[in-house]
This record gives C-alpha cells, sequence and structure tokens, in this order.
C-alpha cells in the first residue's frame, strides 16, 4: 500500500493529492503539479478515507485508469474526496468515476479514442482561463474507451469532440472539472498550463515548492529526525547519493560519514573527481576505501553477467560493513532513494509496496549496528534532485551525469574481468566522454559509453600486423530507459573518437559502433 509520505513538509506548506487509480500517465500528473510549484503525492484510490484527511490536501487529482466504471466492482472515488470541501480535478477514468458517483451516466463507447484527439471548447472555464484567448479548438492526447453521457446535476459540459460531447465538465459551485483527455502529457496543447490552473487559481497554491524551498524543508526535517545522531551514507558517485551526501552536509555537517568504495570498476579518474568534490570542496567526511584488488580477485574466472553482478554486489556490502563497523555510534544509515523508485515503474503506485534500491542496498549491514534508514529525497522526482543539487552547490557535471550501473565496468566488460581490460576500456570511454562533451552531444544523448570485447581483430602497425581488442560505442536515447533508440551521432563525430582512441590507447585494434535499439537489444551489453 502507498504510504503517506508529507515527512519533509512542514505544515502550512499547500499540496495536491493525486488518486491513483492505475494510469499510466499517474506520476506526470505529479511531476507537472510540482513544476507548477506545488507539492504533490500519489496515494492509491483505495488508501482510506482517515489518511486522506490527514493529508490536508489544497485539492485533489483523480488519474486516469485502465478499469471502466461502468462495471460493478469498479475503482470508485472514496466519499471523503467530496466531503473535504476541496477542489477537485477529474481526469479520464478520474472523470467518469466522478460522474458516475454524483448521479451521471458513464457508457462503454464503441469508438475508442487513442493518441491525438482534437477538441471543441463550447464554454469559457477557470481551467482554461489566461490562455485560450479566441481559440475553440484544442489538440490533445486521449485513452479513453468510456464517456460521460449524461452529466451530474450541477455540472455542464464545456469541451466536446466529435465522439464524446462531454469531454469536459465543470461544477463550478464546488469547483469540480473533469476532462476526458490528459493534460498531464506534453502533447496535449495547453496542458501544463490547464494543470496551472488548476493548482495555482483554482486550489489557491502559491507557487512555493522550489529548490530553495525544498532544502529548507528538507534541512529541517534531517535536523529533527536524526538530532545529535551520527549518519553513515555509501557514496557512490552517482546524481542521487552526490545529492544527499550534499543535503545532509548542509544539514547535519560533521554528524555525517561517507564511505566511498573504489571497485576499480570506476571510470577514468573517477575516484579522485568524488574525493576532490566531496571532500576538498564540500568539506564532507569521506573515507575510500580502495577495494580495487577485492574485486578483481573475486571476479577471477567468472563469466556469466548475473554471476559478475551477484559477486559484485555482494563484495560491495562486504567492504562497506566492513568499513562501517569500524565507524562507532552511527545510528542512522542515509540512502538515496527517489521518488520514482518509491512509487514503482511500473505505471502505477497502486498496491506497490516500498522499494529499496537494489544496486547500491546495504541491506547486508551486520546485525549489530541497527541502523535505522532515512532517505531524504524520497519524496524527489529526479529533476527536482537536480535542481536541489545544483542550489546546493554541486557542480553541473556530477547532477547532470549520465546514469552508470553499480556494477560498473564490471558488466561492459564482457566476460572475465581483469585489471588490464579495465584500464583500456576506462581510457577508451574517457575519450568517448570526452568528445562528447566537447562537442556538445553529452546532454543530447541519455547514455554512452564504452565498451570491452575480449576478442582480437587484425589491425595494421607500422609494417606488421597487429592483434589486439575491439571498442564499442554504444550511446542511446531514451526517456525511461526500458526502451531505447540507438544515437544517430555523426559519422565526423564517430571517426574522431574512433582515430583518438586507436591513436591514444594501445591494446586496440578496432572501433565499432552500436546501432542496436532496445528492445530488442538491452543498453548494457551484459
Ligand atoms: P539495460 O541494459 O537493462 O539497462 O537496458 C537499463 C538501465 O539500467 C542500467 N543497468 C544497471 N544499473 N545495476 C545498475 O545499477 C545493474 O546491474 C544494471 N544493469 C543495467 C543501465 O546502465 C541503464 O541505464
Amino acid at each position: 500500500m502507498t504510504k503517506v509520505n508529507n515527512q519533509n513538509l512542514p505544515p502550512d506548506r499547500s499540496r495536491i493529492l493525486i488518486l491513483d487509480y492505475g494510469s499510466q500517465y499517474t506520476q506526470l500528473i505529479a511531476r507537472r503539479v510540482r513544476e507548477s510549484g506545488v507539492y504533490s503525492e500519489i496515494f492509491s484510490y483505495d488508501i482510506g478515507p482517515k489518511k486522506i484527511k490527514e493529508y490536508k490536501p489544497s485539492g485533489i487529482i483523480l488519474s486516469g485508469g485502465p478499469e471502466s466504471i461502468v462495471y460493478d466492482n469498479s475503482p470508485e472515488v472514496p466519499d471523503v474526496v467530496f466531503d473535504l470541501n476541496k477542489p477537485i480535478l477529474g481526469i479520464c477514468y478520474g472523470m467518469q468515476a466522478i460522474a458516475n458517483k454524483l448521479g451521471g451516466s458513464v457508457t462503454n463507447s464503441a469508438l475508442r479514442e487513442f493518441g491525438y484527439q482534437e477538441v471543441n471548447i463550447i464554454h469559457e472555464s477557470p481551467l482554461l482561463e489566461g490562455f485560450i484567448g479566441d481559440k475553440s479548438k484544442l489538440k490533445v492526447w486521449a485513452s479513453h474507451g468510456d464517456k460521460v453521457e449524461k452529466l451530474p446535476r450541477g455540472f455542464s459540459s464545456f469541451i466536446s469532440s466529435s465522439n464524446a460531447p462531454i469531454s469536459g465538465m465543470m461544477n463550478l459551485d464546488k469547483n469540480y472539472f473533469g476532462l476526458q483527455f490528459h493534460p498531464e502529457v506534453t502533447h496535449t496543447e495547453y496542458g501544463k498550463e490547464i494543470i496551472e490552473n488548476f493548482v495555482n487559481k483554482i486550489c489557491n497554491c502559491p507557487k512555493s515548492w522550489s529548490a530553495e524551498n525544498i532544502i529548507k524543508d528538507h534541512i529541517n526535517k534531517i535536523k529533527e529526525t536524526v538530532g545529535s545522531d551520527k549518519v553513515l551514507l555509501g557514496l557512490s558517485g552517482g546524481v542521487d547519493s552526490s545529492v544527499v551526501a550534499a543535503l545532509l552536509n548542509k544539514a547535519i555537517g560533521d554528524q555525517l560519514t561517507c564511505v566511498f568504495v573504489d571497485n576499480g570498476l570506476l571510470r577514468l579518474n573517477e575516484a579522485d573527481a568524488v574525493m576532490d568534490t566531496f571532500k576538498k570542496n564540500l568539506g564532507v567526511k569521506v573515507i575510500k576505501v580502495n577495494a580495487e584488488n577485492e574485486f578483481i580477485d573475486s571476479l577471477k574466472g567468472v563469466n556469466d553477467p548475473e554471476k559478475k553482478r551477484k559477486i559484485i554486489g555482494k563484495t560491495f556490502v562486504d567492504v562497506f560493513n566492513r568499513e562501517a563497523s569500524k565507524i562507532k555510534d552511527v545510528h542512522w544509515l542515509a540512502q538515496g532513494t527517489i521518488y520514482p523508485d518509491v512509487i514503482e515503474s511500473a505505471g502505477s503506485s497502486t498496491g506497490k509496496a516500498h522499494v529499496i534500491k537494489s544496486h547500491h542496498n546495504v541491506g547486508g549491514l551486520p546485525k549489530d549496528m541497527k541502523l535505522k534508514l532515512i532517505e531524504p529525497l524520497r519524496d524527489l522526482f529526479k529533476d527536482e534532485v537536480r535542481k536541489v543539487g545544483i542550489e546546493l552547490g554541486l557542480h553541473h557535471k556530477i547532477v547532470n551525469r549520465h546514469p552508470f550501473p553499480g556494477p560498473g565496468l564490471g558488466v561492459r566488460i564482457l566476460g572475465e574481468v581483469n585489471k588490464e581490460y579495465a584500464d583500456i576500456l576506462r581510457k577508451a570511454d574517457a575519450i568517448f566522454i570526452e568528445e562528447l562533451e566537447k562537442q556538445k552531444f553529452y546532454d543530447e544523448v541519455s547514455q554512452a559509453f564504452a565498451v570491452f570485447l575480449p576478442v582480437k581483430s587484425v589491425g595494421v602497425m607500422g609494417d606488421g600486423r597487429s592483434y589486439d581488442y575491439v571498442i564499442a560505442l554504444r550511446a542511446v536515447e531514451t526517456v525511461d530507459f526500458m526502451t531505447a533508440r540507438w544515437s544517430r551521432l555523426p559519422f565526423d563525430f564517430l571517426d574522431q573518437v574512433s582515430t583518438r582512441i586507436m591513436n591514444e590507447v594501445s591494446g586496440i585494434s578496432r572501433v565499432t559502433y552500436d546501432i542496436s535499439s532496445k528492445p530488442p537489444s538491452t543498453i548494457e551489453w551484459e
């Protein structure tokens, strides 16, 4: 069950409650509301009246969902939603559920509408105020089969489509609104403005959810939670743990100790960069553990990717625990869990349990340490984490970094891992990334890296032949990393990267570019 999670929010900060009926777009609603400068959280529609009341929302949004309200036992709108006397916006299924609950009627539409659709504005509405001008049509994103056929008492229709005469409904006395389409999807024209009108004007929420305020709220909450206790953090150098480190450092200073494990599978100069950023520049207490040999030894003779992952994960836990147990009187373990980890990426938060990040999960801590968990970012989306990082003074390079897998180069060296391969790969990868940054492609691709192929291929060196290894370059564009398209980087660019790698990295006779998309391939090669 979704947790009530306004743990970092002072009681006077406005908030919008989103009740999730299982739409693939529910997360987007929360993001759009927050982009309007207002805090919002997603709860399952059946979280129960007590929790909904306790949340004290300034307004409620009911998401879309895959069910049909026409059938028995489909999810309904809880009475408490209307008892709160706050503005309500129902989107798609949410609209149909409102209509059904308040005495209107909904029917299965013979014509299902998916994708772009044109709707007609047939009446003014506070939802459309300020941007609509004399426009009479809107291009919107729809995905529904049912439609409201009869309005509930007190409602009027303000948007229609050729298939559904009631595509937008409102009751201005109560401030209840329903939209048959999805304003949260960027394809909907003026979707952002519609959400802004609802939260900022109709719900009267000021724009107070800014990086500065997020930091202020979170610092207060962290101080309140940990008091004078010591906190331990496994710092990986990735965006999330870096922002946690910066935030905790600002909140509790030297009560924080970070442990950074150099597993020998990091990118070129990465360990030094992490130490410079946190120890030198921010004054964070960081213990660096050089565990390269331990990791490389543990991977000897292991070819299977999943076995390699398990070994790297287990070795990490062993090394981390060993270091952690040397630090006395620690009570808290901090983790970089973020909101999408909590609500799950499967498209719905409904009934989903809290998932702790597995990749840097240090769940195997010694029992006698009995650490309590603090997750200061667990109510933030990735873009908010980045804004907070920048506001806390982290370099944009750290904050906007491509994701790097927990097992690092361990899954980018195909088959057995050894130091020679890792050193070659590090150099080739650094050239690729440096060129992407220099030629301004880095931010255009979602993830880019080099892969080491332990096969020997023929080349010419001076007058003789050489047999050396192969490097594959991988660059993809993706929104959610579930599907990805290979990046169409210019040939001239690839040529330059290839030439540099061949000239500057010994042991390479061939560079290839990966032109497979996901699916059927994956982003990583293992
Ligand atoms: P795939 O290869 O599954 O990758 O298409 C999708 C995203 O997940 C990352 N990835 C991992 N991250 N531990 C991690 O922390 C792993 O074992 C792992 N495997 C893949 C990958 O880099 C990409 O961003």
